[in-house]
């Protein structure tokens, strides 16, 4: 049997005992290995409850007094649900956990969890607490409390006299449409907040608020009512998320100073691909990560950070992809391009991409396996196109020398496409090696 005739049996074998199994499988590894990078990007703060040794031993403990309705577990007091109107008494004294969130709790009471200063962490979302029920000291001598969680409450206003302590700050779910310097100046050491789901806009950020963030790491402001970038964000920032705001441009003047930023989710907006300018991009060069899924772009923007290596841009309104619509971001790892309306693809678009490792084209109007994929392409989306025909050396990647160089594909997902199957056995031939996987129905 000569190679052409052992491709062939290869192919029909995987193409027919392997199809719909081998496909899922691995489209799952791909995605779980792109989320595993999302989730490395933002790391997540978990609480521990165990004890440290400095605690007193769990007899001393169990005997320890709790609030009536509560339930208290070495250093943890749960109160959760409980109807509460009024902020409890009575904590065991040398309480670190406190959960009162579901609750209809309105004022935080000047003093009183003061008193109980080792908390570490307390959980107030869900009741009805609004900037008027925190008062001056209602959280005065907690100087080791770190996280606090506020989401689900009543405030208009971001609330001051938080404790200069806290490093996590959880504000989402509430109605906050203005920041005043005065109340985030102390919050200097807070490195992940969350302001998502409230009512701000570029205008209600008074007087560069964000800057005294001076640690912040991971601060999500999705769901709000930004027009445009916000201003002045702490250099510190590594991690934004601006998705499902109306954001239609990205002026200067976001970081003052080259930020550590890596990775920012702009999904859901109202941005074009004239809404950036070499400018939008300034002190943004550890930029890896871009989401510009859900927006308004006809054409790929034609300035990107040029450090990013996954690039976004599922469900817009992309039809053509043009000689030069990536030249902005030779560094590209990974480029998501489904549900677009993509007819046609330049032959230099990708092929000059050394470090394309994957390319998502699913959902778009492709009439042609797109040829000319760069050398290092691993695996390739095409599902749910109308790919009928597949040009011999389609699988063979750009600049090969022979028409027998050996692609590095190894996932081909063809889908929900009329797709020849003469045409694909016979440009299989060509440039793929056995241990590729290839799937049509
Ligand atoms: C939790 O804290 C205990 C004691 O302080 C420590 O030994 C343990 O490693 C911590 N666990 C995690 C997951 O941080
Ligand atoms: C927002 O907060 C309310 C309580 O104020 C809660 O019922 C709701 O589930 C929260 N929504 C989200 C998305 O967290
Ligand atoms: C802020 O963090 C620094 C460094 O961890 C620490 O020394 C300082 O005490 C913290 N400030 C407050 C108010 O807790």
């Amino acid at each position: 049997m000569d190679s052409t005739g052992r491709s062939k049996l290869k192919l029909s074998v995987v193409a027919c005992l392997y199809v719909i199994i081998v496909l899922y499988s691995s489209v799952e590894q791909v995605s779980c290995g792109a989320e595993r990078i999302l989730t490395q990007v933002r790391p997540r703060i978990v609480e521990n409850h165990s004890r440290s040794k400095h605690d007193e031993n769990p007899v001393q403990k169990s005997v320890q007094r709790c609030p009536r309705r509560c339930l208290c577990y070495f250093n943890v007091a749960y109160c959760a649900s409980k109807q509460l109107t009024i902020l409890p008494a009575k904590f065991p004294p040398g309480i670190k956990y406190l959960h009162l969130s579901k609750n209809k709790l309105k004022i935080i009471p000047r003093d009183k969890l003061g008193m109980y200063p080792s908390l570490n962490t307390i959980d107030l979302s869900d009741n009805f607490i609004s900037q008027d029920g925190v008062k001056r000291r209602s959280f005065a001598n907690l100087a080791l409390l770190k996280r606090l969680h506020l989401n689900g409450n009543k405030f208009t206003h971001f609330p001051s006299s938080l404790p200069p302590s806290v490093v996590e700050l959880k504000l989402d779910n509430n109605s906050i449409s203005v920041i005043q310097s005065e109340s985030t100046q102390p919050l200097g050491n807070v490195t992940s907040m969350d302001l998502s789901r409230n009512k701000l806009t570029n205008a209600g950020i008074r007087n560069s608020a964000f800057l005294a963030f001076r640690s912040l790491v991971n601060l999500d402001l999705s769901f709000n009512k930004f027009e445009s970038f916000p201003k002045d964000l702490s250099s510190s920032i590594e991690d934004i998320r601006l998705n499902n705001n109306r954001i239609k441009y990205v002026t200067t003047g976001v970081f003052r100073f080259p930020a550590k930023i890596h990775h920012l989710n702009m999904r859901g907006n109202k941005l074009k691909e004239t809404s950036f300018s070499y400018q939008s991009w300034a002190n943004m060069d550890k930029l890896i990560f871009l989401d510009l899924s859900e927006n308004n772009l006809l054409f790929v923007p034609g300035v990107l950070p040029r450090s990013l290596s996954i690039l976004l841009l599922e469900s817009n309104n992309i039809e053509n992809i043009l000689e030069w619509s990536f030249s902005s971001v030779p560094k590209i790892t990974q480029i998501r391009l489904s549900f677009n309306n993509i007819r046609h693809i330049d032959p230099a678009a990708f092929a000059s991409l050394q470090n394309l490792q994957y390319l998502d084209l699913a959902h778009n109007q492709l009439l042609h396996y797109p040829s000319n994929m760069p050398i290092n392409l691993q695996a390739v989306f095409v599902e749910f196109n109308a790919i009928s025909n597949v040009h011999g050396d389609a699988f063979c990647p750009a600049y090969a020398q022979t028409t027998f160089q050996r692609s590095k594909l190894n996932m081909i997902v063809l889908i929900g496409n009329p797709v020849n199957r003469r045409s694909l056995f016979s440009a299989a031939s060509y440039c793929l090696s056995s241990a590729e996987v290839l799937v049509f129905d």
